[in-house]
C-alpha cells in the first residue's frame, strides 16, 4: 500500500472520533513525520465556539508536544455527518499557516475524498509567499 493511500485510510478513519456537535462537521487528519510514524487527529469543537480546534492542528500539536518537529506530509478527509461521499476538505488558512512553522514548501497535504480518490498539493502550492519569521 502507498504511504499516500495509507495515510488517507487513517484520515477517513479518524472522523470517527470528531467532536463536532455544533457544526456537524467531521474531519480526520493523519499526519507522516519523517521517521515513519504518523500522528493522528480530528477537530474538536467547543460550545462557545472560538476554542474549537482543527483535525490537522490536533494531529500536529500531539506530534510536536512529543518532541517530533520534522514532517513528511499530511492527509485530510473532511465532511457533513453521514455523508455518502465526501468533497475535498482543503486546509483553512489558520492551520496552513501552523504547518509553516514546522514544515517546509515541498510538505505534501493529501485531500482525501476516499481510499482510491485523494488530490497531492505541496504546502509552498497552498500557501504561497507566506510569513516565516526570522528571528
Ligand atoms: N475543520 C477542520 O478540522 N479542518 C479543516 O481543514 C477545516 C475545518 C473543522 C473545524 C470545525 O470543527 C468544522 O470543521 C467546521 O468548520
Amino acid at each position: 500500500m502507498t504511504e499516500e493511500k495509507t495515510l488517507s485510510r487513517e484520515a477517513l478513519k479518524m472522523r470517527e472520533f470528531s467532536y463536532s456537535p455544533y457544526s456537524h462537521f467531521r474531519v480526520g487528519a493523519a499526519l507522516l513525520d519523517k521517521q515513519g510514524n504518523i500522528y493522528t487527529g480530528c477537530n474538536i469543537e467547543n460550545s462557545s465556539y472560538s476554542p474549537s480546534n482543527c483535525a490537522e492542528r490536533t494531529a500536529f500539536f500531539k506530534a510536536v508536544s512529543e518532541g517530533i518537529r520534522e514532517f513528511e506530509a499530511i492527509a485530510i478527509a473532511g465532511g457533513p455527518e453521514g455523508a455518502q461521499e465526501l468533497n475535498y476538505c482543503p486546509p483553512c488558512g489558520v492551520c496552513r499557516q501552523v504547518m509553516r512553522e514546522f514544515c517546509e514548501d515541498d510538505f505534501k497535504i493529501i485531500l482525501v475524498k476516499s481510499e482510491e480518490e485523494y488530490k497531492v498539493f505541496t504546502l509552498g502550492e497552498l500557501l504561497p509567499q507566506s510569513f516565516w519569521a526570522d528571528f
